[in-house]
C-alpha cells in the first residue's frame, strides 16, 4: 500500500523556533497519527530551509560560516521535534547533497526544454536590506527608512515561464475543488489567478547572494528561494530513484496561509506540471498564532517559546492546547490564561478527575477488578448513545482535519461520563446493602471504565503519552487500530486495573 505522504513547510534557518513552527509540526503529526490509527501507513517529512540572504547575513553578523550556523539552528529545530514527540520519518535540510542534486537536475531539465530563459530585470533595490522591493513596501508613497538607500537597478536574471500555465492552473482548480483546504482559501487562489501572472524570477547573481544552489547552466547565479525550497518535497520522496513512485504524489502539504498563494498554490503546481510530475493531492493551509493581534514572528519579537511551556506543563498538554485552541484554517490569539484554563478545566477537572476517581472506586470497592454491567437502564443507554454520536462526529471532524471540533466532541463525552457518575452516585451506592444498589454500582463502574477506555482511544493522536498512561492503568496495550478499538464491548470486565494516578496536578 502506498503510504500517505505528508509534509510540513520547511522552516527558515534564520532564528529560533516559536509557537507557529511548533504548531505546524504538531498538526501534521496529529494527522499522521490519525491516519495510522485509521489503518493507513504514513510517511511524514519535515525539515529546514537553509539557503538565502538572511541566513548568509546572519552568519556574517556572527562571524561564522553559514553552514555552521545552519547546523546549530538545525539542532535547535530537531531538538524541538523530539520535545514535541513528533513522529516524522525524515528530516530534510536543503544543504544536503541529495537535495542539491535534485534541484540541479530539475533546473537543467526545465532549461533544456525552454521553460527557463534569461532576461533583464529591473526593480528597486535596497542595499541595506539586500533585496528588491515592491510597490507594496512603500509607506505613504515613500520607501521607509529601514530600507536605506533604494535605487532602481537592472540586471540579468533567469525566469521560469509561469505565465503560460495560468489557464491550465485555473482549470485544474475548477476541476479539483478540494485541492486546497479550507475551501475559502481555494477561492482566494482563483481570485489571485484572475490577474495576469508574471514569469517567476528564479535566480540571483552570485556576487549578491552566494549562499544558494548554483544554476547548473550558469555558475554565476544561484537559484533563489522557491525553486530551492519547494523542491524539498520531491527530494524527500527520492526523486530520480525507482522508489519515487512509492511516495509521489504527496497526499498532503501542511503549510501556513502566508505561503499558500502564490508559492504553494501557484508556483508549485506549475513547477510540477512543467516537470511532467504529478501534483500533490491536497494542501492544508492553517492560520496564524497571533500575539496582541499580530502574526507571531521573529521580526515582531513577541514570540512564545514552546519549550518553556513544554517544560512547565508537559508535551501532551502543549499538544492538546494548540490542537484544541486553534480551529484549523483560522487564526488564534495565544494567551497564557487560555492555556491555564484549558489545563485546569478540560484536562484537570474533566479527564484527570475522571481517571483518578474511577480508579480509586474500582480499587476500593472491587480490589481493582472491573465488575460486570448487568443492569442496563436509562442512564447507561444515554451514555452509550452519546458515545455513538461522539464516535461518529469526532471521526468525521478528524478526517476533515478539524481537530479542535473533534476534540470538543471528545471533551463533551468525557463530561458526560462525569455527569453520568454524578447521576448514578456510585459512592452512595457503595454504602448501601441493598442488592439492587450493589448491582447498579457494578454496572456504573463497568460502564465508566468502558467509556473512559473509548474516550482514551480517541485521544491517542493528540496526547500519545497521556493515552499510554491511561492505557497502562487500564492494563491494556496502547491503541494502534481504531477499526477494532472504538466499539462499546465492555472488554475490560473481569480485568485487573492499576491504582489511581494524578495525570494533571494542580499548578
Ligand atoms: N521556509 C519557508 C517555507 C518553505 S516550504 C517549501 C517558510 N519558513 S518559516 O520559518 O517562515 O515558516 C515555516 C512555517 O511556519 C510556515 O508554514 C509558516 O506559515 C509557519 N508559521 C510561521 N509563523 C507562524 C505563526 N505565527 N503561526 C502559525 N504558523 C506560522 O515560510
Amino acid at each position: 500500500m502506498k503510504p500517505y505522504y505528508l509534509t510540513t513547510a520547511i522552516d527558515y534557518a534564520n532564528g529560533s523556533p516559536h509557537l507557529g513552527h511548533a504548531y505546524e509540526k504538531i498538526l501534521a503529526d496529529v494527522i499522521s497519527r490519525t491516519k495510522r490509527a485509521m489503518g493507513q501507513p504514513t510517511h511524514f517529512v519535515t525539515g529546514l530551509d537553509e539557503h538565502g540572504q538572511k541566513v548568509q547575513q546572519g552568519a556574517e553578523n556572527e562571524g561564522i560560516d553559514p553552514q555552521s550556523r545552519c547546523d546549530r539552528i538545525a539542532e535547535e529545530f530537531t531538538n524541538l521535534l523530539g520535545e514535541l514527540n513528533i513522529s516524522n520519518d525524515d528530516y530534510i535540510r536543503t544543504t544536503e547533497t541529495r537535495h542539491k542534486k535534485v534541484v540541479s537536475s530539475l533546473l537543467q531539465d526545465l532549461f533544456d526544454r525552454g521553460e527557463i530563459y534569461q532576461a533583464e530585470y529591473s526593480g528597486f533595490y535596497s542595499t541595506r536590506a539586500e533585496q528588491f522591493l515592491q510597490e507594496k513596501d512603500k509607506v505613504n508613497g515613500e520607501w521607509p527608512e529601514i530600507f536605506g538607500e533604494v535605487t532602481e537597478i537592472t540586471e540579468k536574471n533567469y525566469f521560469f515561464k509561469l505565465g503560460k500555465y495560468q489557464q491550465w492552473l485555473l482549470q485544474f482548480l475548477e476541476e479539483n475543488s478540494d485541492f486546497i483546504l479550507p475551501q475559502h482559501r481555494q477561492s482566494q487562489v482563483v481570485e489571485f489567478l484572475k490577474e495576469p501572472l508574471n514569469d517567476l524570477c528564479i535566480s540571483r547573481p552570485k556576487e549578491r547572494l552566494s549562499w544558494g544552489i548554483p544554476l547548473p547552466f550558469d555558475q554565476e547565479y544561484v537559484t533563489y528561494v522557491w525553486f530551492d525550497a519547494l523542491v524539498n518535497y520531491v527530494t524527500a520522496a527520492d526523486y530520480g530513484k525507482k522508489s519515487f513512485s512509492n511516495l509521489w504524489p504527496a497526499d498532503l502539504h501542511v503549510i501556513g496561509k502566508d505561503i499558500l498563494a502564490p508559492p504553494h498554490a501557484v508556483y508549485w503546481p506549475i513547477m510540477l506540471k512543467a516537470c511532467n510530475l504529478q501534483l500533490p493531492k491536497q494542501i492544508l493551509a492553517h492560520g496564524w498564532w497571533t500575539s496582541s493581534g499580530a502574526k507571531m514572528s521573529k521580526s515582531t519579537g513577541e514570540t512564545v517559546n514552546p519549550l518553556e511551556l513544554v517544560n512547565e506543563y508537559g508535551t501532551d498538554i502543549f499538544r492538546y492546547f494548540v490542537m484544541r485552541e486553534m480551529k484549523v484554517g483560522q487564526d488564534a490569539e495565544f494567551s497564557l490564561e487560555r492555556f491555564e484554563s484549558r489545563y485546569r478545566a478540560d484536562l484537570g477537572n474533566d479527564l484527570g478527575n475522571l481517571v483518578s476517581r474511577l480508579l480509586h472506586m474500582c480499587t476500593n470497592y472491587f480490589e481493582g477488578i472491573v465488575p460486570e454491567a448487568s443492569t442496563i437502564e436509562e442512564p447507561e443507554d444515554i451514555l452509550m448513545k452519546k458515545w455513538q454520536d461522539t464516535k461518529r462526529l469526532s471521526l468525521e471532524f478528524f478526517t476533515r482535519f478539524q481537530f479542535s471540533q473533534g476534540l470538543e466532541e471528545v471533551s463533551g463525552f468525557i463530561r458526560s461520563i462525569n455527569k453520568y457518575a454524578d447521576e448514578r452516585v456510585p459512592w452512595k451506592l457503595a454504602k448501601s446493602a441493598d442488592l439492587k444498589d450493589q448491582q447498579n454500582l457494578k454496572t456504573c463502574l463497568s460502564t465508566m471504565v468502558e467509556a473512559l477506555r473509548l474516550a482514551n482511544v480517541l485521544l491517542v493522536a493528540v496526547m500519545p503519552e497521556v493515552h499510554e498512561k491511561i492505557s497502562e492503568r487500564l492494563a491494556i496495550p496502547v491503541s494502534k487500530n481504531w477499526q477494532t478499538d472504538l466499539d462499546w464491548d465492555n472488554r475490560l470486565e473481569g480485568k485487573q486495573l492499576k491504582e489511581k494516578i494524578i495525570l494533571f496536578p494542580r499548578k
